[in-house]
C-alpha cells in the first residue's frame, strides 16, 4: 500500500489548524487512489483524472498533535501511478497559491490543472478538460454544506466516480431547523438539488433518523445523475459524528475497490461493517 512519509514546513502558507479527524478522510483517500490507480491502469480508459474541487493547500496541520499531513491533492500528486491528469480548484488566495508553489516543487510531468475561485462555478472548466473515453475520480471536500448539486451534474456527464464528503451532522443537522427552514435556496436546498423535499422528509421522521433521511435523500438525487452504487463511511471527531463520507459508482468493480480498502479501518481494525450507521 501507498505510504507517504509526512510533509516538512516548507514555507509555505499552511492554513487553521484541522481536527485529527483529517488523518482518516486521507487515510481512505490514500487507499483508494493507490488500489484506484492500480486497477484501472490495466482497463481500457484513456486516461485516469483526479479532480479535487475544494483541494485546500495541499498541507494542513493538526489540532492536538501539531503534525502536518499531505492535503488531498498532494496525496493524488504523489501516487505511484500517476494519474495521467489532476485538476484542482480552490477558492482562498492564500490556500491557492501555497498549493501552485507546492504542486509546482512535487510534480513533474503534464502540467496539472489548478483554478482559482468557486468550484460550482470553475467546475465547467474541470469537466471542459476531461477527455472523452477517460475515467475520473472526484473527490469533494468542502467544509461545510458547499458543494452544489448542480456541480454534480456537470461532474456526471462524464466518467467520474465521486468521494464525497457530507457534512450532515456537521452544518446539515445543525443549521435544518432554524437556517435553513425558511429560505427555499438555502445551502441544504442546493447541496441536495431539485426535488428533494427535505423539509417534509424531516417532518415525517423523528429526530434520531434524521442523518439516515438526508442521506438517503442525498443517495436519489444522485441516482438520477445515473449512480447506483453507493458505499458509506462515517467520521468522527473524538467520537461525534461530523462527516459522512459518500462513495459513489456506476459499476460493481469500482465499488468493490472501495469496499476492499475501507474494510480496513485507520485504527487497522479489521472490520466487516461496511455501512456507516446513522
Ligand atoms: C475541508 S478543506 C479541503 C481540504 C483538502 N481537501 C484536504 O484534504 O487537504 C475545504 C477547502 O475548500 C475551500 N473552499 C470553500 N468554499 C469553496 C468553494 N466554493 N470553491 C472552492 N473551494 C472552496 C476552502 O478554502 C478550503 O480550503
Amino acid at each position: 500500500m501507498f505510504e507517504l512519509r509526512p510533509p516538512e514546513d516548507d514555507g509555505l502558507y499552511i492554513p487553521e489548524p484541522v481536527g485529527e479527524w483529517a488523518r482518516d478522510k486521507h487515510y481512505f483517500l490514500r487507499r483508494y487512489i493507490d488500489a484506484f490507480t492500480t486497477s484501472m491502469k490495466s482497463k481500457p480508459w484513456s486516461s485516469l483524472h483526479y479532480i479535487d474541487l475544494f483541494a485546500g493547500a495541499g498541507i494542513v496541520r493538526l489540532q492536538d498533535s501539531g503534525d502536518l499531513d499531505w492535503g488531498s491533492p498532494l496525496i493524488a500528486a504523489q501516487t505511484p501511478n500517476p494519474f495521467d491528469g489532476l485538476h484542482f480548484c480552490e477558492l482562498e488566495p492564500h490556500s491557492y497559491e501555497a498549493l501552485r508553489q507546492r504542486v509546482a516543487r512535487i510534480r513533474s510531468g503534464r502540467e496539472p490543472q489548478i483554478l482559482h475561485g468557486d468550484a460550482n462555478e470553475k467546475v465547467g472548466d474541470v469537466a471542459a478538460k476531461i477527455p472523452t473515453g477517460s475515467l475520473s475520480l472526484a473527490f469533494l471536500d468542502p467544509t461545510g454544506l458547499h458543494l452544489d448539486f448542480e456541480t454534480l451534474k456537470v461532474l456526471a456527464a462524464n466518467r467520474v466516480d465521486l468521494i464525497i464528503f457530507f457534512p450532515d451532522h456537521l452544518d446539515a443537522l445543525r443549521n435544518c431547523q432554524y437556517v435553513y427552514r425558511d429560505n427555499p435556496s438555502s445551502n441544504l436546498d442546493r447541496v441536495l438539488g431539485p426535488g428533494a423535499d427535505w423539509r417534509a422528509a424531516l417532518d415525517e421522521a423523528s429526530k434520531r433518523q434524521w442523518a439516515q433521511v438526508l442521506r438517503k435523500l442525498y443517495c436519489q438525487q444522485i441516482q438520477q445523475l445515473g449512480y447506483t452504487h453507493f458505499e458509506f463511511e462515517r467520521i468522527y471527531a473524538k467520537r461525534h459524528p461530523l462527516y459522512l463520507l459518500i462513495f459513489c459508482s456506476r459499476h460493481e468493480l469500482a465499488a468493490g475497490l472501495w469496499r476492499r480498502v475501507s474494510s480496513t479501518k485507520p485504527d487497522d481494525q479489521r472490520t466487516f461493517d461496511f455501512n456507516a450507521r446513522g
